[in-house]
């Protein structure tokens, strides 16, 4: 007996799942306990050049009938984007096939439908590519920790956006210069607003934060901020206060355990934290659990290879399942907790302020923080003169608060401008 796969698509990612699967049959026959075989690639241009060398009698632009023939147990997804994948893994589940995909953005928007067409076909949805390329992450939070409490989750997951930000930081660039860059190095597409405007890390976010809290997520959910305005300047002030600022996908539960919130935003964290030394284009996720405590994963979030050996995993465990007869984990969101609005959020708040050079101005800024309940941690004052710049950090405070602080700032004659302001994350309990 050999369990048959359908591959739909054989771009970056399929191209390197058709050459595992052929370079590695043997071992993947041994640990499965039964060969593997390639039903068919449905791709969409037939002619195309492929990265590695598929059979062309393989190749079929009618991914509808492939996904739907009798003799194939398993369907991969590495299309991507939500039509026609989404229409093709349902006509696979609704005909009995197990499903393994790596589309973030599907499960993101409408992670339901899929995770219900599983269920109700008593179907396998395995999806450890969708999030952090080759990590093991999915199934480290689904099945390893499914005994533990999950508190919070702190991630690089785009390793676009960290290498834009690693090159402003460690070089000094602009973003400007610092994507052109990545675009130069193939680290960003020509078009890279799905990156660099956070769109990417947020569809993670939901898929994880449905994970880590039982709860259903969708990237609406998610407050989004990408990292286009952030400036050298604002690199070098944080750098110059022992912080590096990364793009983080954070998804944490509220003090009291029935709410949690999902957010993708630039942030400061301390030099010593474990995910300021993530550099480059890697990825990292920090998970924060009740017993377990902290817990790191670090590895290549993107790339064929990489993303091919999560999606390869996911098939031998599918596989595995088809041949005694189980199923795996399906989607829990029993707890059913509710995304509490961005105002609600808490968390520490670094704020670079323009302001006039005169006595009381101090006093008069400090009385604005006070008025909303916003105590401050440390307060310097950079430059003299008209170049003067207040930079304060606060202690814990709700986004709302902070909100309404500057709001009230920003109406003061003697504050000429708020320059920047970013959310301090990673210290202590935050
Ligand atoms: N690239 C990464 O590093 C990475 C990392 C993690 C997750 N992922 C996810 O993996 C998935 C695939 O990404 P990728 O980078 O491999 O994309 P890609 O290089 O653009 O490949 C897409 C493939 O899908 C085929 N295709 C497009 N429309 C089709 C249709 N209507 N019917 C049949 N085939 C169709 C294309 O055919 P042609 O070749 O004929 O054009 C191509 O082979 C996405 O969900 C992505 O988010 C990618």
């Amino acid at each position: 007996m050999t369990l048959k796969v359908a591959l739909l698509g054989c771009g970056v990612v399929g191209s390197q799942v058709v050459r595992l699967m052929q370079e590695q049959a043997d071992d993947l026959a041994a640990r499965i306990g039964t060969p593997l075989e390639l039903a068919g690639v449905a791709v969409r241009r037939l002619g195309r050049r492929r990265d590695t060398d598929v059979d062309p009698a393989l190749l079929t632009t009618d991914a509808e009938a492939l996904v739907t023939r009798d003799d194939v147990d398993i369907v991969v997804e590495v299309i991507g984007g939500i039509e026609p994948a989404r229409s093709l893994i349902l006509a696979a589940m609704n005909s009995g096939k197990s499903v393994v995909t790596a589309n973030k953005a599907l499960l993101a928007e409408d992670g339901a439908t899929v995770h219900g067409a599983a269920r109700s076909n008593n179907a396998d949805l395995y999806f450890e590519a969708a999030v952090a390329g080759a990590i093991p992450l999915i199934r480290p939070l689904r099945e390893s920790m499914a005994g533990d409490r999950v508190h919070r989750v702190l991630g690089i997951v785009n390793g676009t956006t960290n290498y834009i930000l690693d090159k402003m930081d460690s070089s000094g660039a602009s973003f400007s210069d610092a994507l052109e860059e990545a675009q130069a190095l193939g680290y960003a597409e020509a078009d890279p607003t799905a990156d660099v405007e956070g769109f990417d890390a947020a569809a993670k976010a939901a898929i994880l934060a449905g994970i880590a809290f039982h709860s259903r997520v969708t990237a609406a959910d998610v407050h989004r901020e990408g990292i286009t305005e952030i400036t050298a300047t604002d690199v070098a002030s944080a750098k110059a206060m022992g912080y590096v600022i990364k793009l983080l996908a954070i998804c944490a539960r509220s003090e009291d355990g029935r709410s949690f919130g999902v957010r993708v935003h630039p942030a400061m964290i301390p030099r010593t934290h474990p995910l300021a030394g993530v550099r480059e284009a890697y990825n990292a996720v920090f998970v924060e659990a009740e017993s377990a405590g902290q817990l790191m994963f670090y590895g290549a979030g993107a790339g064929g290879a990489p993303t091919a050996s999560a999606v390869l995993g996911d098939i031998v465990a599918v596989a595995r399942n088809l041949l005694a007869g189980a199923r795996g984990p399906a989607e829990s969101t029993y707890a059913d907790l509710v995304v509490h609005p961005m105002g609600e959020t808490v968390t520490r708040y670094h704020v670079s302020l323009d302001v006039a050079d005169k006595p009381g101005v101090l006093a008069r800024v400090a009385d604005m923080f006070a008025k909303q309940d916003v105590s401050i941690q440390t307060v310097l004052q950079e430059g003299h003169g008209d170049d003067a710049q207040l930079v304060l950090v606060t202690h814990r405070a709700t986004d709302a608060a902070l909100s309404a602080t500057l709001e009230g700032l920003r109406e003061l004659d003697i504050v000429r401008d708020v320059v920047s302001v970013m959310r301090v994350e990673g210290e202590g309990a935050s």
